[in-house]
């Protein structure tokens, strides 16, 4: 197909040109003498993005998944209590990771649609007299669901009951897009990856770990070997990595880091804010459709997930947006698989990119049969665009 492809999943996002053109390069001797300013670089731009003073950056060579594993294998004893909610396919593969490495879980089961039950955490961290619960995990942004979750409140009941369990955050389709905050919030481990607001191809496992965390590591009896904090910490210290990383990626990395300086991470935020209001207008102005999100304060800045009318399988729509328009939209997975299709508004994005997404998520539902007024959407997003500006105090402003 001429043209290019629209990606318009919630990750892999697109990577900026700059960022493509900086992870050109020739490979590199890791072990050299001027290797660490590469690293230093990486991990110091990165702790302002994690909004850290004290706590480690880490760059594992995986995806997301790994600082799971990471975060559960360093701080954690097998068998180990934990405490987590369920409202979506990440949220959920987290409880079936902690479950198949051996921690015993206390699950806090959630209707899709809505976030981290702050209540239902209180409860079970008050009723835990013994402090059995050793860590407590969250989702900030369930990207199944598009939707996302108040981690600064999981953390002030655990701080109300004075609970000394650690905080563990998936912050993979949130951190350098929506607010995440390391220090304010008191997080002991952020979990995230290179292919949603850090603009990089997948293949870098992002996260960060708090000095608690790390002592906690100390002790920790759960097997890890590649994903132990301790040698990575050890290494980075001097410049260097356990074993051989991604030049390419770091490379990359430093690159995005500097492009979400130059923006200003604020204004990241504030972007992110404004065009996730500009197609929700679409789905629900226009379109006439509802979000998966059942209610605003869960609204995902990252990504919509739009329920498809009754009779028709969101499936569909995909295929048919992927096969005619060249638009690669997020499926439904697993309980929503068929009812939804989403909208990916994370990283490299502006205005005419989401219209093109909005117009061909149009197109491809009219010709699957949906009864939604052809431009609807379209028109919907461009009116709140034009009446609404980016508030942003330096970079593209409006
Ligand atoms: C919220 C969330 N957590 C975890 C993951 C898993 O990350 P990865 O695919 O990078 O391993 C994803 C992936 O999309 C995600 O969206």
């Amino acid at each position: 197909m001429a043209g290019r492809n629209f990606l318009f999943v919630p990750g892999p996002t697109n990577v900026p040109d700059r960022v493509t053109r900086a992870m050109m390069v020739a490979m590199e001797d890791h072990r050299s003498p001027i290797f660490p300013e590469l690293t230093r670089a990486c991990l110091s731009a990165l702790k302002p993005v994690f909004k850290t003073a004290s706590a480690a950056p880490i760059l594992f060579p995986s995806s997301g998944t790994g600082c799971w594993e990471a975060a559960l294998t360093n701080c954690l004893n097998t068998g180990d209590k934990v405490l987590t909610s369920r409202f979506g396919q990440f949220s959920h593969l987290w409880v079936d990771m902690c479950t198949r490495l051996g921690f015993e879980v206390e699950v806090l089961e959630t209707p899709w649609g809505e976030g981290a039950p702050v209540d239902r955490y209180l409860a079970s961290l008050s009723a835990d007299k013994q402090h059995k619960i050793k860590a407590v995990l969250v989702c900030q942004n369930e990207t199944a669901t598009g939707v996302t979750s108040d981690v600064a409140a999981v953390r002030q009941a655990m701080d109300s009951l004075k609970h000394p369990a650690l905080l563990f955050v998936d912050s993979v389709s949130a951190l350098a897009s929506i607010d995440f905050r390391m220090d304010d919030w008191g997080v002991d481990v952020c979990i995230s990856g290179s292919q949603k607001g850090l603009m990089l191809p997948a293949g870098m496992g992002v996260t960060c770990v708090s000095q608690k965390a790390l002592e906690a590591a100390k002790t920790a009896t759960a097997r890890r070997c590649y994903f132990d904090y301790a040698d990575m910490v050890q290494a980075n210290a001097t410049g260097y990595f356990p074993y051989t990383p991604s030049l390419p990626m770091l490379y990359g990395l430093r690159e995005s880091l500097a492009m979400l300086a130059e923006e200003g991470l604020e204004n990241v935020f504030r972007r992110h804010t404004y065009l996730a209001a500009g197609v929700r207008a679409a789905v629900i102005e226009g379109w006439k459709l509802k979000l998966c999100a059942v209610a605003p304060k869960w609204h995902s800045d990252t990504v919509s997930a739009i329920m498809v009318p009754e009779g028709i399988n969101g499936a569909e729509v995909i295929a048919r947006a992927f096969n005619r328009y060249n638009l690669a939209l997020g499926a439904g997975l697993s309980k929503v698989a068929g009812k939804l299709f989403r909208i990916g508004h994370m990283g490299d994005l502006n205005e005419l990119m989401l219209l093109g997404a909005i117009a061909g998520a149009e197109m491809a539902m009219l010709d699957v049969g949906v009864k939604i007024e052809p431009g609807s959407g379209v028109a919907a997003a461009q009116k709140y665009w034009r009446n609404n500006a980016v508030q942003a105090k330096t970079g593209r402003a409006a």
